[in-house]
């Protein structure tokens, strides 16, 4: 029976326990270029980010990082941690284009997200860019919430966007000069 019952347990479906999370004590951000000696350290910290399925493979950040229409920077605690980062495109069409952003749970609500925002609508300003857009998940209600916050309006619904069906939405920023 309890043999019965290993087998059993051996075949269910594994549920990770979601991170506890403990703020991290005040301290202070920077902002820096993430290239790719920084790989392996984004990667940790984009499987804190997201959910399993949800987040970049290796093999997408090393694509990105060898990409030359890539922007990637990394936000560091004084303590020298890398505990956000943020990565966009510059298309062909001349928008910029956010492909990821994760800030570590335990800096979340610090203003850490808008502060990677705003730093790549500063990168994209000196380059002339005047379009910003990204795709976010249908239930991402915080991101979604950062983005509208920053000025951004849905203009599209993207049905089935993302591999487990759920449906993206399109939003775009026009920047200020
Ligand atoms: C989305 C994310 C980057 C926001 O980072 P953050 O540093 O916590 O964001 P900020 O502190 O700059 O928040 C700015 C505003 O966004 C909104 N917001 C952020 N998190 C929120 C949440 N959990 N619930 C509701 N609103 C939220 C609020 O309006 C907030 O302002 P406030 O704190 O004054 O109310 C972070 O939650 C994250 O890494 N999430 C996982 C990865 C992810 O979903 N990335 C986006 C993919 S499209």
């Amino acid at each position: 029976m309890a043999v019965l019952q290993k087998i059993r347990k051996f075949f269910e479906p594994q549920i990770f326990e979601e991170e506890a999370v403990v703020p991290a004590p005040p301290t202070t951000y920077s902002i820096h270029p993430l290239t790719a000696k920084h790989l392996n350290e984004v990667m940790l910290l984009n499987v804190r980010c997201f959910k399993a399925g949800e987040n970049y493979t290796k093999y997408t950040f090393s694509y990105l990082l060898s990409e030359p229409n890539t922007l990637s920077y990394r936000l560091i605690s004084a303590e020298g941690n890398m505990v956000g980062f943020i990565f966009l495109m510059i298309n062909s069409n001349g928008a910029g284009h956010v492909t990821t952003i994760g800030v570590a749970p335990e800096h979340r609500r610090r203003g850490l997200g808008i502060k990677l925002m705003e730093h790549v609508e500063k990168a994209l300003k000196t380059r002339g860019i005047s379009m910003i857009t990204l795709e976010v998940r249908n239930t991402n209600a915080a991101a979604q919430e950062m983005y509208r916050s920053l000025g951004f309006s849905v203009v599209q619904r993207l049905r089935e966007y993302y591999n487990n069906g759920e449906d993206g939405l399109l939003m775009v920023k026009s920047i200020d000069y």
